[in-house]
């Protein structure tokens, strides 16, 4: 059966011939606000993990965790990204830990493209502001230590991405622009 998903574009012919591009990166760097408007401007289609999953489980993620699961959450994010083999030419935005698991990754990629939106924690941290209370992994004492430790768990993983943008460096205009190019370019 083919998979349902509710993107920002209902109902628009997903090419399965054509590779997603995949915004990977920390909580914080920008993946959906910046998925959102690529896919917009390029007349593509973006489907955000998170908010994928809260509409299929009928909660929150911080509800996901706290009544399920760490565990429970990571097999959502897997049986969604088995359902995107069947679809092509999205922009996708996975939330910060699905680079961990690199079998999941690979369901993807290739010919999926994985561009990582480099951020340090710090900033990543500011950037959130009050929504770091909406992840549960950083809804901890200090989540500025949290999230010192995910990006140097991660970091390494971040980097095998095909195309790296500082986002720290770039205004966030600046960042979709060179998302845009990366994403409209050939392999
Ligand atoms: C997580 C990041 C979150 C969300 C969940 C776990 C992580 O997504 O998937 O809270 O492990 O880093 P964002 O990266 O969109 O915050």
């Amino acid at each position: 059966m083919t998979p349902t998903f509710r993107t920002s574009r209902p109902g628009s012919a997903a090419d399965p011939s054509r590779p997603h591009v995949i915004l990977v990166g920390l909580p914080g760097s920008g993946k959906s606000t910046v998925g959102r408007q690529v896919a917009a401007q390029l007349g593509r289609t973006f489907l955000d993990f998170d908010l994928e999953i809260e509409r299929r489980e009928g909660k929150s993620i911080s509800g996901i965790f706290a009544e399920q699961g760490e565990a429970y959450f990571r097999a959502r994010e897997l049986a969604l990204t088995k359902e995107l083999q069947q679809v092509g030419n999205m922009i996708l935005a996975p939330g910060g830990g699905w680079i961990t698991n690199p079998d999941v990754v690979g369901l993807l990629r290739p010919p999926g493209r994985l561009i990582y939106l480099r951020v340090q924690p710090g900033t990543a941290l500011t950037r959130l502001g009050t929504r770091r209370a909406l992840r549960p992994l950083l809804s901890r004492p200090d989540p500025g230590a949290e999230l010192e430790r995910l990006y140097e768990q991660r970091r390494a993983a971040y980097e095998t991405a095909d195309h790296v943008v500082n986002a720290e460096l770039y205004s966030l205009q600046r960042v979709i622009e060179k998302v845009m190019e990366l994403a409209s370019s050939p392999a």
